[in-house]
């Protein structure tokens, strides 16, 4: 991992189908998600912050993880998602969640959170484990720290179909996602950036899903994923629209698996979690 001087610029853009493709991905790995939170200790009663909360899909979770007497606070740096999130709370009756728009490492919070949790987020910041260190600060004796972030790094070297689209597209997708400034390997990295903020080591699982069956939903998550990405791509000078086509992407990405019959994984994501001392 390196510590950069500068944030990267949220690779995935603020357009309203990036919102709605953050809801998508949230169903594919809600799975994942659920299964870290039981592990790190997430429990009834709980008061949590979570970090980068986009359209609300962890802080959802969350609240149901917490209960009625738990209560969960969201903060993201975009205000427009948080309309978004603030609209699907309201809309499923949950009054024990609140979002606050700014950036997590400069905001005012309390101190008496039981657990600070983030997906997907230390990825775009400059120096993660200089994060971690503030948000500990958050958090009353004996709190719980818990990440979940993707890593390129195994996706790129084997655990995919190998054939000319899923080649071409990872090869895009990870040279976009480096130009941007992301920490392509934060999941593997979240080891050290726990240790540099002085935590204690964390625990952590691999999990990704996979897909095969021709009605997987996979195949279009990763197609709007590169709908996202298209501009940034374009600026860089990556591929253009026309190349990627993404209107027909999911579809051949389809038919290479079948044609294939080799599964197509999506990008694996890393949990890793840890108590502070009581
Ligand atoms: C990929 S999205 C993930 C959203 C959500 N955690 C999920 O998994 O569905 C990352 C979010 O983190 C937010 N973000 C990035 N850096 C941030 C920071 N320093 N403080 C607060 N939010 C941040 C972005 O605005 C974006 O909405």
């Amino acid at each position: 991992m390196s510590n950069q001087s500068r944030d990267a610029e949220y690779t995935m853009g603020r357009s309203e189908s990036e919102t709605e493709r953050l809801i998508e991905q949230s169903q594919l790995y809600d799975g994942v998600t659920r299964r870290f939170f039981l592990r790190s200790g997430i429990a009834n009663g709980m008061k949590v912050l979570d970090v980068g909360s986009g359209a609300g899909d962890v802080a959802l979770t969350l609240a149901e993880f917490v209960g009625p007497k738990g209560n969960v606070v969201g903060v993201d740096v975009n205000p427009d998602i948080l309309k978004t999130a603030q609209d699907r709370v309201d809309a499923v009756g949950f009054t024990n969640v609140e979002f606050i728009s700014g950036d997590i490492r400069t905001l005012d919070l309390p101190n008496d959170f039981d657990a600070v949790v983030g997906r997907l987020v230390l990825m775009y910041m400059a120096d993660p484990a200089d994060a971690l260190r503030y948000l500990a600060t958050r958090l009353r004796p004996g709190g719980i720290v818990a990440f979940q972030e993707v890593d390129f790094t195994p996706y790129t070297a084997a655990l995919h179909p190998d054939t000319p689209l899923a080649n071409q597209l990872i090869e895009w997708g990870r040279t976009v996602f480096e130009r941007s400034g992301a920490h392509l390997e934060m999941g593997m990295d979240l080891y050290k950036a726990f240790v540099d903020a002085g935590l204690p080591e964390p625990t952590l699982h691999f999990e990704a899903p996979m897909g095969g069956h021709e009605d997987w939903p996979g195949y279009e998550y990763l197609a709007n994923s590169f709908r996202s990405l298209v501009p940034l791509m374009e600026a860089y000078g990556i591929a253009t629209a026309d190349e990627l086509d993404v209107d027909t992407l999911a579809g051949r990405i389809q038919a290479e698996v079948s044609a294939s019959k080799r599964p197509i994984m999506l990008p694996p994501h890393i949990t890793g979690y840890a108590s502070l001392a009581s």
